[in-house]
């Protein structure tokens, strides 16, 4: 059985420029869908599957992510006197001891933002989730990617075909062997141009890594785009450590474009009761 994954981390301490103006004083990961913030659905999605510690990669202005998770006493007493029920807020309140925080001073990357963790997972496995690309599905990604960890140990990416000429805006996987939708992984490069990609298998946001990943960041290697990079150290556990790529039955949508942003809204508005009846008579007149 391999070592139980406890720990997720979340990097949310990237600058969100493709958002801007939304994300100037609004960290990415708050900007709603429905009616939740990006990181209320990566959270329920990691304790899904099992996870006990929540540790932020915070960063300057990103306050509000914490808070978010802390218990609103005004808000509750007032909602309580009014006889509101507190049901909605209940998925928003982190557990004694639940969320850790690391800052990471200047975002010098993913890489150099899961190095921040290093610390407090110590010499545990541990997971590691995006918010800003939601997934949807049932059960949740990491809740899948789990169970191709407990069959297989070492480090699970989660990985989806992506369109060649996308190649350049992801981590790619070159394949192995395949069972069972997983797949193993021979090598990988970050940010390929189509031309070099060794697959179109690309890396979307979800990884079970090993301990052993944050030595491999500890030497702060700059790989594209002049960024630390998470895809660099995971390279280099290759070989000496099981490591695969799972396609999980979940529907992604990367709310780090405006236009994955919006679908996203429109999507999980269509599946929910209270909002998809007038999303649906707004497309009949206007779609
Ligand atoms: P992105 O590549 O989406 O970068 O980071 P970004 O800065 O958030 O957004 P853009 O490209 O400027 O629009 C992927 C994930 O890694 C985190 C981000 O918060 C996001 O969750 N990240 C990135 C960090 O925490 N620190 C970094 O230095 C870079």
């Amino acid at each position: 059985m391999p070592k139980p994954v406890r720990y997720a981390v979340f990097p949310v301490a990237g600058l969100g420029t493709r958002l801007l103006p939304a994300t100037k004083t609004m960290p990415k990961e708050m900007l709603t869908i429905v009616d939740r913030p990006l990181i209320q659905y990566a959270v329920d999605e990691a304790r899904e599957a099992g996870i006990e510690r929540l540790v932020f990669i915070t960063g300057r202005g990103k306050a509000s992510l914490v808070d978010y998770f802390d218990m609103a006493y005004e808000l509750e007493k007032t909602m309580e006197e009014r006889g509101k029920s507190k049901e909605p807020l209940a998925p928003s309140r982190a557990g004694f001891g639940e969320l850790l925080t690391v800052r990471q001073q200047e975002p010098l990357g993913l890489g150099h933002a899961i190095w921040c963790a290093r610390h407090i997972t110590g010499d545990e496995p541990f997971a590691v989730l995006l918010p800003d690309d939601l997934m949807v599905g049932k059960p949740g990604a990491l809740k899948q990617m789990m169970a191709a960890y407990e069959e297989h140990g070492g480090n699970i990416v989660c990985a989806q075909d992506v369109p060649r000429e996308k190649t350049s805006s992801y981590g790619i996987v070159e394949p192995g062997e395949s069972a069972n939708g997983a797949t193993e992984v021979k090598g990988m490069v970050e940010k390929p141009v189509p031309e070099d990609a060794p697959s179109t298998l690309g890396i979307v946001g979800r990884y079970i890594l090993q301990p052993e990943v944050m030595d491999e960041l500890s030497a702060h290697e700059k790989g594209a785009g002049g960024e630390i990079q998470l895809t660099d150290a995971m390279a280099k556990l290759i070989g000496k450590q099981p490591f695969h790529a799972v396609a999980v039955d979940a529907v992604r949508h990367d709310c780090g474009t405006k236009a994955g942003f919006a679908l996203a809204n429109l999507a999980l508005g269509m599946d929910d009761p209270e909002v998809a009846p007038r999303l649906k008579e707004w497309l009949a007149r206007n779609g």
